[in-house]
């Protein structure tokens, strides 16, 4: 059971492609983070072979209970990329039912598939059948801002046997713009026939946020996503808040030290080249709120060479350390 292996209350990394990889879940998992999720994996490329989502797949004992996210608008290819998947031993299967981006929700996978809810149940109701793992699924509220059918959806895919719900407050057409409503997603954890556990998601940017969102809706977790970049240790100061502690100051140096350990854990997994590039995106949330960050920032960002980079950070942790 799904329910067995999690906390009354998750904290979760919200799966992110090309940032929620095997190095950084490690680091938001030491901070606190209690449930992980690979990022998004095509089970049409799964079922290809394709070396990328192989790599996608790939986690360390020490990040349970973890899920493998796939997304597909098929049955055939969902149910052998669920084959290809449970042989990593995954504690879960997530379904992306809420990418809006046009290339995947554009085919009907992600929240594509959100207006035509038949489809989405039966195809939901594919995986599980074929899986040995509990499946779980993160969708939105609705195709449009007037189709937010979440209430109904979240019955009839717990009644196909989904073992948890994560909601993201807004819907396929809305993207990422305006502001998450999570009163639909309190709708949802409050309806009597939901017995699975409900997860809210959707701008949560600090520890404050969350536990207030928390009492708020009564949910069973909440997904972090854009602001873990660059700032894992949100999840340590949302573990001191739960626990009625003041969220403590991250000193400079352990910044420096996680953020040339996420430098080192991409250059393991995906090599130096890939590595410098992808870790462009993080270092603004490593270093916020640091006086005359600029010019180090945009030495960071166009550097193609990690012994200029390690320096860098070295320079960093000089300048900002008293
Ligand atoms: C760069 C980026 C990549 C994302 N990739 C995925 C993904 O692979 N799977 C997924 O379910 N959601 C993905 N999302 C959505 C997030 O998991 C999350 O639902 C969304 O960002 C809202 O949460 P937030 O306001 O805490 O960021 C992505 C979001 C961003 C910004």
């Amino acid at each position: 059971m799904f329910r067995d292996l999690i906390p009354e209350f998750s904290l979760i990394l919200s799966p992110m492609e090309a940032i929620t990889n095997k190095p950084f879940r490690k680091i938001c998992k030491k901070y606190g983070a209690d449930i992980l999720v690979t990022e998004f994996i095509a089970s049409d490329a799964l079922a290809r072979d394709v070396k990328d989502s192989i790599i996608k797949m790939n986690f360390d004992k020490e990040e349970r209970p973890l899920g493998i996210q796939i997304f597909g608008n098929n049955a055939d290819s969902l149910i052998k990329a669920v084959s290809i998947a449970e042989k990593e031993n995954p504690d879960f299967i997530d379904i992306n039912w809420g990418c809006p981006v046009k290339k995947v929700a554009g085919k009907g996978s992600g929240s594509g598939i959100m207006n035509d809810i038949p489809k989405m149940i039966e195809l939901t109701k594919a995986v599980v059948d074929a899986s040995s793992v509990p499946v779980t699924v993160k969708t939105r509220l609705g195709y449009s801002e007037d189709s937010k059918p979440i209430v109904e959806i979240a019955e009839r895919l717990q009644d196909v046997g989904i073992q948890a719900i994560s909601i993201h407050g807004r819907t396929r057409a809305q993207m990422y713009k305006g502001e998450a409503d999570w009163s639909l997603i309190g709708e949802v954890k409050n309806n009597p026939r939901m017995s699975i556990p409900v997860f809210g998601n959707g701008d949560i940017d600090s520890a404050e946020k969350m536990i207030e969102f928390k009492n708020r809706y009564g949910v069973d977790g909440i997904l972090i996503g854009r602001a873990t970049i660059g700032n894992p240790f949100i999840f340590q100061e949302c573990k001191e808040i739960l626990r009625g502690e003041t969220p403590s100051i991250i000193p400079i140096w352990e910044k420096v030290e996680i953020c040339k350990a996420h430098l080192d854990g991409l250059v393991e997994l995906r090599g130096e080249k890939h590595a410098i590039f992808e870790m462009r995106k993080n270092y603004s949330g490593y270093f916020k709120g640091l006086a005359n960050f600029k010019p180090y920032r945009l030495q960071l960002v166009t550097s193609v060479l990690y012994s200029e980079i390690e320096n860098l950070l070295d320079q960093i942790l000089n300048t900002y350390s008293e």
